[in-house]
């Protein structure tokens, strides 16, 4: 193991607001999609090279270029099953609250009000960057950005924009609740330009963004099921919106 790379890696991981990609598929998504990685470790850098060239040709290079040789388990509490892990640049907010503002909207913005579970986050960023969504924005303080959500969302972050909001500053647009009291999604389209909001696992959506929401929404449901979980819901609800436009 070079202690330069160590060092290089710690000095990254103490200086600034990076985010932690762990494991091969978080860092070729983010590679894919135009992050700033600014270094990357892995136990066998040959078995990452082979990995890339087998599942991601077209980053092959870039993870080439960037693995290094390091004892992973000495840098991470815990290490991924494909023995990699790369710190990258956390996209600027600044730039990100503009495209969520840019009009006009192609495509939802999927407002979470207040989750709790972090792999439920991750699995909606990984649904909308995969549906096109313009991005995903949470309520609450759980930090969308936290490891274990850019774990979930496979490194996917990256290919759509993912920020906190408070209901002061929810970006614009047609507020449609997820709820399993309102109206039927079948009996209805869901604009381009909504915002698709979706309540807590725990509580559901809360008062206040009901109060704010112009329509309420059901997921057709048995009697008796009292409700989805929260990332399979906005999965539904992003494939009744349409998905990406073609071309
Ligand atoms: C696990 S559920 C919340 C359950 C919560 N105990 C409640 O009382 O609503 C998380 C979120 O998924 C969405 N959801 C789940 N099932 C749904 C359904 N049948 N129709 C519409 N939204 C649903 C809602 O936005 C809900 O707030």
């Amino acid at each position: 193991m070079s202690e330069q790379t160590v060092r290089e890696w710690h000095a990254a991981a103490e200086g600034g607001d990076l985010v932690l990609l762990d494991g091969f598929h978080a860092l070729k998504h983010a590679l894919r999609f135009g992050a700033d990685v600014r270094v990357a470790v892995a136990d066998d850098p040959g078995a990452v090279r082979a990995l890339a060239a087998q599942l991601a040709s077209d980053v092959e290079d870039d993870v080439a270029r960037l693995v290094r040789a390091a004892e992973l388990r000495t840098l991470l509490p815990r290490v991924h099953p494909t023995g990699v892990a790369a710190l990258a640049v956390r996209p600027d907010a600044a730039e990100g609250r503009a495209l969520l503002d840019r009009t006009p909207r192609t495509a939802p913005i999927v407002v979470l009000d207040n989750p709790r579970n972090l792999g439920n986050v991750g699995a909606v960023v990984r649904l909308a960057a995969g549906f096109g969504a313009t991005g995903v924005v949470t309520r609450g303080d759980l930090d969308p950005w936290h490891p274990n959500v850019v774990r979930a969302g496979a490194g996917l972050h990256y290919a759509t924009t993912v920020q906190s909001v408070s209901l002061e500053t929810l970006p614009e647009g047609p507020v449609y609740a997820l709820d399993p009291e309102g109206e039927d999604i079948r009996a209805l389209a869901l604009p381009d330009d909504a915002l698709l909001a979706f309540g807590s696992e725990r509580h559901g959506i809360s008062p206040e963004l009901r109060a704010r929401a112009d329509h309420l929404v059901s997921l057709p449901m048995r009697p008796q099921v009292s409700s989805y979980n929260l990332a399979t819901s906005v999965a539904m609800a992003l494939f009744h919106w349409g998905g990406p436009h073609p071309g």
